[in-house]
């Protein structure tokens, strides 16, 4: 695992975007999305090289979100489904039917986990997984106490979440209880996992996640099982990281040809 303590939000953002769009300039077909507020500087950052004309072609990309709500209505604006069409692969000009997440529809909701892993297998994988972590440390929407090993699957937040996400909705009620999200075995699939943290709520997490023991009571600890991670973080998140001197200092000799 690679950790990189950057000294901003805005270094984290370009650094990410760099990584996706050297994917991308690569011939990764496939991108992995996360939602949630982390994420965004990104996604603003390759939305705005985009515009100015300096991203790279989007054409042929196909987009997995990491998970979805149980129990919005079709087209909720706080879906993720609609969150990531708004936020990121409308502006980059990837259309709708190249961008996929899990079906919430609660009358497939039995075979929804086993027909996204199909979409998954079918797709090639994912080639950059772009993540955030949860402030109790979860990876996706797989909650304290997930397999470690698990796929696709219908799965129930935790009261910290909820409280988490209540600022996306107007009350912690309209919070759904019920999620679809990749599993921790599905994450790991993918060829690179790219994991951004930013601010003081995730220090613990972030420490847990990297220096802890590997546990399914932190499901972030399961990167430690990966070839290859990459966490970009900011000085608050980064503060609870015991090793976060040798982490600079592995960046800052890293040689050039090497990348993320
Ligand atoms: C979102 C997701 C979640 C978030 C996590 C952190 O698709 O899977 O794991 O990454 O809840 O959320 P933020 O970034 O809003 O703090």
């Amino acid at each position: 695992m690679e950790v990189v303590p950057l000294a901003s939000v805005e270094e984290v953002a370009r650094l990410g975007a760099d990584v996706v769009e050297a994917a991308v300039r690569g011939g990764a077909g496939v991108l992995g999305l996360a939602t949630g507020s982390t994420p965004l500087p990104t996604y603003r950052e390759l939305i705005g090289r985009h515009l100015d004309g300096i991203g790279p072609s989007y054409d042929g990309v196909r987009c997995f979100t990491l998970d979805e709500y149980v129990g919005l209505p079709a087209g909720h604006p706080e879906s993720y489904r609609a969150t990531i069409a708004r936020e990121l692969t409308d502006p980059l000009g990837i259309p709708a039917d190249r961008v996929h997440g899990p079906d919430p529809d609660p009358a497939g909701l039995p075979t929804a986990g086993e027909r996204y892993e199909a979409a998954l297998r079918a797709a090639g994988g994912v080639d950059v997984q772009v993540l955030g972590i949860g402030s109790d440390g979860h990876l996706a929407f797989n909650e304290p106490g997930s397999s470690l090993a698990s796929l696709t699957r219908l799965k129930t937040l935790t009261e910290e979440t909820r409280r988490d996400n209540a600022r996306f909705f107007g009350s912690l009620d309209e919070v759904p209880r019920h999620v679809l999200t990749q599993g921790l075995g599905t994450i790991l699939r993918s060829r690179h996992l790219l994991l951004l943290a930013t601010g003081p709520g995730k220090a613990a997490a972030l420490a847990a996640a990297v220096e802890g023991p590997l546990t399914a009571s932190c499901p972030a600890s399961v990167l430690q099982l990966h070839p290859h991670v990459t966490v970009l973080c900011d000085p608050s998140a980064a503060a609870g990281l015991e090793r976060r001197d040798h982490y600079r200092e592995v960046y800052a000799a890293k040689p050039a040809w090497q990348g993320l």
